[in-house]
């Protein structure tokens, strides 16, 4: 199973390409689409996901997608089942597997993740429907007091019991612990914190015995809070987060995809570029791309807009944002490439 997990793994982060996050809940979704006026259904859901799914080229940029439950046991309008209208073009099909957020009882403004329990079970269902790629994710909030050392143990112990499962099950885990941006707080603390939440992670992977060559991690980037008054450029962004990763990461890690947080796509992507061009230098052994909801979906959500007409100019969108994306994987991303395209 190992031998196949890591080829798996290393298909995940192929150079130039990297993960398309469409696993957000209902709850998540019909937010976004209320924002936009977009009608909240089963169907629009998976005329969305699938106006996504068949863009042409996709899999020229990326290389899996990261599906929620009610997607992945969905059709498309031809009858196809999703899972395999990805596979046949190339792209792993991927799961997210926990079950959402709770309050961490007596620790105020925390919470851990559920999921666990019934998790080997669900898993093997995925797997036989086509998953070959799973995701957790762990919330850790910065703010008085806060990260606790309770909510980031709590939290990598979570992400180290899904992981080993996922590996005895046949699907690759993608092991999403993310600091919050939300906050006035300075990148500097972001950096503890982030640091913090990985050497845990990490601590508790090692004592679940878990295979970090059949393992994506997929962290937040190191940055400034949303409302801090001064906003690290790119450069002091990459050079953070590497030196966060190089403190943290076991070599032996086959990848990492980064995940957007709520960052623009534009910033996404040059903050993913830079950490390329620094990795690069630093000769850094991983491979480093994108894991993206937010900054990939943006654009293609809010033209689409729920209407068949704009499915193709959607559908250009997220190519673009794709293809920027698949660029900054490599070091190659030029803000000027926004004007020009
Ligand atoms: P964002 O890129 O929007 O942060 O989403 C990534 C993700 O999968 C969150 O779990």
């Amino acid at each position: 199973m190992s031998d196949e997990l890591a080829q798996i793994a290393a298909r995940m982060v192929a150079p130039g390409k990297g993960l398309l996050a469409a696993d957000e809940s209902t709850g998540t979704i019909e937010k976004r689409f209320k924002k936009l006026g977009i009608e909240c259904t089963e169907e629009s859901r998976r005329d969305y996901r699938e106006m996504l799914f068949t863009a042409p080229e996709l899999e020229k940029y990326i290389s899996g997608v990261i599906l929620y439950d009610e997607t992945i046991r969905q059709r498309a309008s031809d009858g196809k089942p999703i899972p395999e209208l990805l596979a046949e073009r190339g792209i792993i099909p991927g799961i997210k597997v926990d079950k959402g957020l709770v309050d961490l009882p007596f620790f105020p403004g925390e919470r851990f993740t559920q999921g666990l329990d019934g998790l080997a079970g669900r898993l093997d269902e995925y797997r036989r429907m086509g998953a070959r790629l799973a995701k957790w994710r762990g919330v850790i909030a910065i703010g008085e007091g806060i990260p606790t050392s309770q909510c980031l143990r709590a939290n990598a112990e979570s992400l180290a019991r899904y992981a080993g499962l996922c590996q005895v099950h046949g699907l690759v885990p993608i092991v999403e612990p993310e600091v919050l941006m939300d906050g006035a707080h300075d990148i500097k603390t972001c950096r503890w914190a982030t640091e913090a939440a990985l050497h845990e992670v990490f601590d508790a992977l090692t004592r679940y015995r878990v295979g970090f060559k059949d393992m994506i991690l997929k962290p937040n980037m190191v940055l400034s809070g949303a409302d801090c008054p001064r906003q690290a450029p790119p450069e002091e962004v990459a050079e953070m987060t590497l030196a966060c990763l190089r403190r943290t990461v076991p070599v032996a890690v086959t990848g990492i995809a980064f995940l957007s947080g709520g960052q623009s796509d534009t910033v996404a992507s040059a903050n993913l570029n830079a950490i390329n061009v620094k990795a690069q230098a630093l000769k850094t052994p991983w491979t480093l791309t994108f894991s993206f909801s937010r900054a990939l979906q943006a654009s293609p959500m809010a033209i689409w807009r729920g209407q068949a007409e704009n499915k193709t100019a959607a559908q250009q969108a997220l190519i673009r944002r794709a293809r920027f994306n698949g660029a900054a994987a490599l070091g190659q991303y030029d803000p000027e490439m926004e004007q020009a395209a």
